[in-house]
């Protein structure tokens, strides 16, 4: 499974860089808002740490704008991936964007039938919110497996981009069902690591190593 950062944050896209946990990012109209940053530099400035897909959302909702800013977009890196929201222009978008060779990301997906629609579209990945899903009390994760059913019955090669992600719990279920990528914020991913019988053994295992007063250096 990829594992993509929903941030617009240039520090901690390059920690994660760093670490090797990245293979894309995803932003969005919110994310570049509360980076504060021109939209167009920060995603040349992620396009330059990250190899992988850089999604940048257009802002327009009609199908001539929608096509405007994608080429728009698509100008300032190679990965930049194109991302429309879910609706019938963002469709007719997507398609035209994938005949024309660039990547797109259709957003904003919160049922099995759009995700049909997108894959139909020729979108390189749909991004279902489980976390908004959750947020209603509906289970954001039975849309995962929903959409992963559907597109193995079909062969679709859209790949299913698990958004809104909110817990690590999400990410273990996006793997379990077998999504092709997750993307979280930085706090999420960097927390996958995190287990208090590793804090613990380490604790123990330097109390023990201070006894031999040895040192590797
Ligand atoms: C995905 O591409 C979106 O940017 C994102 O995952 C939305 O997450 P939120 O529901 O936590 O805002």
């Amino acid at each position: 499974m990829k594992f993509f950062v929903d941030t617009a944050d240039v520090a901690e896209i390059r920690d994660l860089a760093d670490a090797g946990l990245l293979d894309g990012v995803t932003t969005n109209p919110s994310l570049i808002a509360k980076s504060g940053r021109a939209f167009k530099e920060v995603i040349a400035e992620i396009c330059k740490i990250v190899e992988g897909p850089v999604s940048a959302e257009v802002t327009a909702l009609d199908f001539a704008g929608m096509i405007r800013e994608g080429n728009d977009l698509r100008k300032i890196a190679k990965n930049v991936t194109v991302k429309v929201p879910l609706t019938i222009d963002g469709l007719k978008a997507c398609k035209a964007l994938r005949a024309d060779g660039a990547m797109v990301n259709v957003t904003l997906c919160f049922s099995a039938n759009q995700a049909l629609l997108a894959a139909k579209a020729g979108a390189s990945f749909i991004s279902p919110f489980v976390g908004r899903l959750d947020d209603i009390h509906m289970e954001g994760m039975n849309l995962i497996s929903e959409i992963r059913k559907i597109y193995d019955n079909y062969g679709f090669d859209t790949e299913i981009l698990v958004a809104s992600v909110r817990t690590a719990n999400h990410i273990k279920q996006a793997a379990l069902i077998g999504a092709d990528v997750v993307t979280a914020p930085p706090a999420v991913l960097k927390g996958l690591a995190k287990h208090p019988l590793t804090d613990k053994g380490i604790e123990m295992f330097l109390a023990d190593w201070k006894k031999t007063g040895q040192t590797i250096l």
